[in-house]
């Protein structure tokens, strides 16, 4: 088998950092470029390849950031354009690579586009939003929910109509059937794509284009109270529409102007719909965001099941991702506990496809509990008491033991996890056992390992808590054997020769150890191996 170096893309470790939450250099209690600059040489140690910015453009953070009002440019708070073009420079002397975030599915209601849209209804500008005429009795144009609570669609005293927002009525959407839409919007990715960035993270891709009919969504017959609201319907008319997948290839096209950029979208989709969006002939996204580890139940079977269905899925000649948390969703060490956010680390790191690491996850961060006079999440203020919030996951990065964790030298915008004191970069590093320190040997064995980098998956057979699956390349045999209960557990296979000796364990402490016919685990215990390959 030819070993392949294929692309960073595949090859490489991405590694999301929320702007806000990851370094303050200025003294406002928020993170900036700067910041993002000055902790270089972390993620540098830590071994990452590509960093994922969340939004650093101008905007009112109706949505923080989400909600642009200028593509091309830098808000304020988080600097300059020389500060961006610093970073850029850094980012790339050190062989990493850097990808924005891009948010065309809606902009700010501020963004001059809107301001001019809902002028009048003649404006040039009046199509490039969605805008619609009340009902005969003065109701919303359709039955459309915002993701974050309410009707989708917002009345407009000057012009008597209607407009269309997904998610806050401070994000209008815009109309990706209008040409000169498409055309501005694929402007600002040449912008960015010329000032050196390595590729975009898309924002809700698959929301890109509705229904052309403007049909009501149907009832959602399996909606329980306790849903978040917009559940209610099923967004039949609103997303995954099949004209989205044009949108996408021509986005792709402009990508391929460039030499080695990465095109990567946010779909929340079951793994039968996600694959689409690797497009026809894959060009479409290069990675589609595969988020089924996010919900999935923490079981072994469970993960099986879906890591089983989404090889399966994969397009001939598809890449494929994996992603254990992000900006939007609870913290891994919380959902899962901090013993198995361990064997959530290897997993991640060893199966099969691109991972994304959500900053602080290396240091098993926390799902922080946010007070309610505290809350600055608009989805929670609209939709409280639903366990919605995403201010916990977005907590500052805790980097030291001093008062603001090292993040600020001021209070800083969310309040800092109680644990900072202790959970932090400084002492994690300085212990060769904490999660930092298998993170950091984790993504230097995925580095230097053909196997786990290019190699071939398959799950072998196991019971009960046991997860077991083998990459295998050219020339080494690795069998990843993970337990997700807290009870010890034993392998034994017919499938596979149980001789070699053990790489890594999650415990960090059995290192060469060597096997000869079974493994033994501990609870809460993941091991990768070097095994005897029998061939076939
Ligand atoms: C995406 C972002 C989320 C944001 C939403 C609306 O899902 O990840 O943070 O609120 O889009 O832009």
């Amino acid at each position: 088998m030819a070993t392949h170096d294929g692309l960073w893309w595949q090859r490489g470790i991405f590694y999301q950092v929320y702007p806000r939450s990851f370094q303050d250099t200025n003294a406002d209690g928020v993170g900036d470029l700067n910041g993002v600059r000055q902790r270089l040489p972390y993620l540098g140690e830590l071994g990452v390849d590509a960093i994922w910015l969340s939004p650093i453009f101008p905007s009112p953070m109706a949505d923080f950031g989400y909600d642009i009002c200028d593509y091309k440019g830098i808000d304020p708070l988080f600097g300059t354009m020389a500060d961006f073009d610093a970073l850029i420079a850094e980012v790339h002397g050190r062989g990493l690579k850097l990808i924005l975030d891009l948010v065309p599915n809606h902009t700010s209601e501020q963004h001059p586009w809107f301001v001019e849209s809902r002028s009048s209804r003649d404006n040039p500008k009046r199509d490039w939003y969605l805008w619609r005429d009340p009902k005969p009795d003065g109701s919303p144009p359709t039955n459309w929910l915002s993701e974050f609570g309410g009707s989708a669609w917002q009345h407009d005293a000057t012009t008597g109509q209607y407009y269309y927002h997904a998610f806050l009525r401070e994000q209008p959407d815009l109309n990706w059937r209008n040409p000169a839409v498409r055309r501005a919007i694929y402007e600002v990715m040449r912008f960015w794509l010329r000032r050196g960035v390595d590729g975009f993270r898309v924002d809700v891709i698959w929301h890109l284009i509705k229904d052309r009919e403007f049909r009501d969504n149907p009832p959602n017959p399996g909606y329980s109270e306790g849903q978040p609201p917009h559940q209610r319907v099923l967004p039949l008319y609103t997303t995954d529409q099949s004209e989205v997948h044009e949108v996408i290839a021509e986005m792709r096209r402009v990508i391929d102007e460039f030499d080695q950029r990465v095109l990567i979208g946010e779909i929340y989709l079951p793994t039968e719909r996600l694959v689409a969006y690797y497009g026809k002939d894959l060009l479409g996204a290069h990675l589609p965001f595969n988020f089924t580890l996010l919900s999935a139940p923490w079981s072994a079977r469970e993960i099986e099941k879906i890591i089983a269905e989404y090889e399966q899925a994969l397009p001939s000649g598809a890449w494929p991702n994996w992603v254990l948390g992000n900006h939007d969703r609870p913290r891994i060490a919380s959902r899962v506990g901090m013993d198995q956010a361990r064997i959530a680390a290897m997993l991640l790191l060893s199966l099969r496809g691109t991972p994304t690491l959500y900053y602080g996850d290396e240091i098993g961060m926390q799902q922080v509990t946010i007070a309610p006079g505290e809350v600055r999440d608009p989805f929670e203020r609209n939709v409280p008491g639903l366990g919605v919030g995403r201010d916990g996951c977005r907590t500052p990065m805790q980097w030291d033991a001093t008062p603001s964790a090292g993040f600020s030298t001021v209070p800083p915008w969310l309040p800092l996890a109680p644990d900072s004191m202790h959970e932090n970069v400084r002492n994690l590093a300085a212990d060769p056992t904490s999660i930092l320190s298998l993170y950091k040997r984790l993504i230097e064995l995925r580095k230097r390992s053909p196997a786990l980098t290019w190699g071939s998956f398959e799950l072998i057979a196991a019971k009960h808590d046991l997860l077991v699956y083998r990459r295998r390349a050219a020339d080494s045999s690795l069998l990843i054997a993970l337990n997700l209960g807290s009870e010890p557990a034993a392998l034994a296979s017919d499938a596979i020769d149980l001789q070699g000796s053990i790489l890594l364990s999650t415990f960090l402490d059995r290192d060469h150890e060597a096997l000869s016919g079974s493994l033994d685990l501990r609870g809460n215990e993941g091991v990768i191996s070097e095994i005897a390959d029998r061939g076939g």
